[in-house]
């Protein structure tokens, strides 16, 4: 990795327009303490309106994607500084994750190796998530007394139909990455050896599409879950309304290639965005 962060527990390069994130405390495998929640903050906000990034993958150094929450650093130490230093550290944490919920460019997490709690919180943040066969998956927060805060009960109950999300929080037991893809924790597993390169696949069709209408798109698919049919057909026409203000030819152009110049097929493919480009 190119570059870290301030204090080098998060590190990154740009590589083809890819942001290649890692959460970097593999000795720690790679669990969320305050000052990798900071530097998080950082980096996503270093590399989120940069012209050369296009799509964000977040993985982990070493074994673990994240052992989610620093049991030392983010609660016992932070608790010693009370109420006080309790809420600093959610507003660190949350605040990072919310700004990845909806961040400029696509997210894709890369789940390389352990995922536990709070890593919840990320992984369900990222808009796509690949995960090596090998990795293991767990609310382990009942084995150590507490419920899965943090998001990380929201985020099984999102994902995962009733009876999973209720035994997977109760039970504290792990599923590997093949599971986590049949229950829909992740959108797909492959082994460990091939999760770069199927990540990297996707980045690059992703980078094949109209920026402004992904951005648009991923919004869209987690605003209108909360809303009845009639407000989300109210939502869609307005959102797209918005986008059209910061990319009206877009969309022209996506008709014309596949109209008047017959050089694409929507239905197979994206059309050429550097054609839109030269244009503008
Ligand atoms: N918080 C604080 N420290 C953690 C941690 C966490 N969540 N996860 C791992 N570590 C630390 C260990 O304390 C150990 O530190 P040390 O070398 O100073 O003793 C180091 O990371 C390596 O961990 P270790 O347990 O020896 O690694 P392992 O490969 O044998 O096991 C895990 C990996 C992930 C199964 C195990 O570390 C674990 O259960 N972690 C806690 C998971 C968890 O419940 N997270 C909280 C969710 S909110």
């Amino acid at each position: 990795m190119a570059e870290t962060s301030s204090n080098g527990v998060v590190a990154y390069e740009v590589v083809d327009r890819i942001a290649w994130v890692k959460f970097n405390r593999p000795d720690k495998r790679n669990a969320m303490s305050p000052t990798l929640n900071r530097d998080m903050m950082e980096v996503l906000d270093a590399l989120e309106f940069r012209d050369d990034v296009g799509v964000l993958v977040l993985s982990g150094e070493g074994a673990a994607w994240t052992a989610g929450m620093d049991l030392k650093e983010y609660f016992r130490e932070t608790e010693a500084d009370g109420l006080k230093g309790t809420r600093k550290a959610q507003r660190e944490s949350y605040g990072w994750w919310r700004r990845l919920r909806w961040y400029q460019k696509p997210t894709i997490a890369m789940v390389n190796g352990w995922c536990f709690g709070g890593g919840y919180g990320p992984l369900f943040a990222c808009d796509l998530a690949f995960a090596a066969e090998e990795a293991k998956f767990g609310l382990s927060e009942i084995n150590w007394g507490i419920l899965p805060g943090g998001g990380a009960t929201k985020v099984a109950v999102e994902l995962l139909p009733f009876r999973k999300a209720m035994y997977h929080a109760m039970m504290g037991e792990n599923i590997d990455g093949k599971t986590a893809a049949e229950w829909g924790l992740v959108n797909e597993a492959v082994p460990l050896a091939r999760l770069k390169d199927r990540v990297a696949e996707v980045a690059s069709v992703l980078l094949q599409k109209n920026p402004v209408a992904l951005k648009a798109t991923k919004d869209a698919v987690r605003r209108v879950s909360l809303m009845s049919y009639e407000d989300a057909e109210d939502y869609l026409v307005r959102a797209q309304e918005a986008a059209n203000s910061y990319d009206n030819e877009g969309r022209k152009e996506g008709i014309r290639q596949f109209i008047d110049e017959k050089s694409y097929k929507p239905g197979l493919g994206a059309y050429d965005l550097s054609k839109q480009q030269a244009k503008s």
